[in-house]
């Protein structure tokens, strides 16, 4: 599906963006997990979710929506507790990386079954041995295809706490076992070399798990139970991230965000916009959830370019690319480093983001571990190719509505993997 984004007039107006789609999945797998029915609040609806919904059905946890409202919907789940996976064969994960790399930690653990985890074109391409390696450490009976790749196998197995310390931060990685050592003997520990998001932590600790929080580093113990009760899931500001930045680059533009989830793990983008010079304004509001929420306000700015090190990729690991964007309508230069894991999200980011933006008429160079964007001169307009990416295809939505002549989006249909609303939204702030 080919989609055209016109330059935009300003953009105005006040919504309300999706559910956060790092907390669905934690809140589906965890209320599966969980003893008995857990109520989830404004559960993402779209794609990536759905897999995970699927998941937990397949393994043996009941599903029933209750009430829908847009943008979420509200569903009630019924647990199979932490021993009770159904043994099945085969999950698909669709393009849901959070889905494969989280639930082996819990699958990992169970007294029977195998399960296989495969999905889409993209998810073959995404490492599983980052999770494989650790868990075998914990005794876990995992294996993949060469490459370290999926279709990745789960056994359960019997065992044991580690102390792990994450060679690259990722909280995938770190979520997995801290959902392994909820079945394990003694303690796992899982420290990283720099903060990554902690929805997993706060959700376990909320359900009644034993989670411990050091410096750097977090701990959990073997648990009986989890009991979920109620979770309230915040709007996801790696999706506001893409309203926020056509805010700062289409003349003109106000835009209010009101609901969205402003926990600090995640908030690097926010930070690297202001000091590009964005207007950024965050008024904190209660949504009743456990995840700090505000009302997000952005104002069209005259940017600047700035540099973002290694020490800020993980805050900001999934608004990157818009970083980009921003720095082809900034003056001066804007460097992104340390940030390789990019190569490894649902397409290669550093050259998708730099074709994409190269296709528009900016000046990007991919590097090994970033990229390098010559601003000041905006961007002309052209045909951007998601290539099965959703931020992809959104960030190419936004460029368009920047852009002196518009952009085509090859393959915009990605955008439902997190934001199904996205063109609907857009239109709605342009007053179309
Ligand atoms: C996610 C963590 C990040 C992020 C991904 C979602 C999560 O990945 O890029 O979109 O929900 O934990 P890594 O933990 O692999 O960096």
């Amino acid at each position: 599906m080919a989609e055209r984004f016109a330059p935009a007039r300003p953009l105005h107006g006040t919504l309300r963006p999706p559910p956060d789609k790092s907390i669905s999945h934690r809140a589906a797998l965890l209320a599966a997990m969980g003893e008995g029915r857990t109520r989830i609040v404004n559960y993402l609806e779209a794609a990536d979710t759905h897999s995970t919904l699927a998941a937990v059905q397949t393994l043996g946890a009941k599903v029933a929506g209750t009430s829908g409202f847009r943008p979420g919907v509200e569903l009630e789940i019924e647990g199979v507790g932490l021993r009770g996976a159904r043994p099945a064969a085969q999950i698909d994960v669709g393009n849901a990386g959070t889905l494969l790399r989280l639930l082996p930690g819990w699958l990992a653990g169970q007294e029977t079954g195998t399960w296989v985890l495969d999905g889409d074109e993209s998810i073959r391409r995404r490492p599983v041995d980052r999770i494989a390696a650790p868990l075998t450490r914990m005794g876990a009976r995992v294996s993949h295809r060469d490459g370290g790749l999926p279709p990745l196998t789960v056994e359960g197995a019997p065992l044991q706490g580690v102390d792990h310390a994450l060679p690259v931060a990722s909280a995938q990685v770190k979520s997995c076992l801290l959902l392994a050592g909820l079945l394990a003997t003694g303690v796992t520990r899982v420290s990283e070399p720099a903060p990554t998001r902690d929805h997993t932590e706060r959700m376990l600790a909320a359900a009644g798990a034993a989670v411990t929080r050091e410096p750097g580093a977090v701990a959990v113990r073997p648990a009986e139970r989890l009991e979920p009760g109620t979770i309230v899931v915040p709007g996801d500001l790696s999706s506001a991230a893409f309203l926020i930045a056509a805010a700062l680059i289409v003349p003109g533009s106000r835009v209010a965000l009101e609901g969205v989830g402003v926990n600090p793990t995640r908030t690097g983008f926010l930070h690297i916009a202001r000091r590009m010079g964005a207007a950024i304004e965050v008024e904190a509001e209660d949504t009743g959830s456990g995840e700090p929420a505000a009302i997000v306000r952005a104002l069209h700015s005259e940017l600047r370019g700035t540099t973002v090190g290694a020490d800020e990729v993980a805050l900001a690991i999934d608004e990157l690319p818009l970083v980009a964007l921003l720095g082809c309508f900034a003056e001066g230069e804007t460097v992104i480093t340390g940030a390789e894991e990019l190569r490894r999200k649902e397409s290669d980011r550093i050259a998708t983001v730099a074709a994409a933006l190269t296709a528009l008429g900016g000046v990007v160079e991919a590097h090994p571990d970033g990229l390098v964007v010559q601003g000041g001169r905006g961007l002309r307009g052209g045909v951007v190719e998601a290539g099965g990416d959703h931020r992809i295809a959104m960030l190419g939505a936004v460029a368009g509505l920047a852009s002196r002549e518009g952009a085509q989006v090859e393959g915009f249909g990605a955008a439902a993997v997190s934001y199904p609303g996205f063109e609907r939204d857009l239109a709605a702030l342009a007053g179309g």
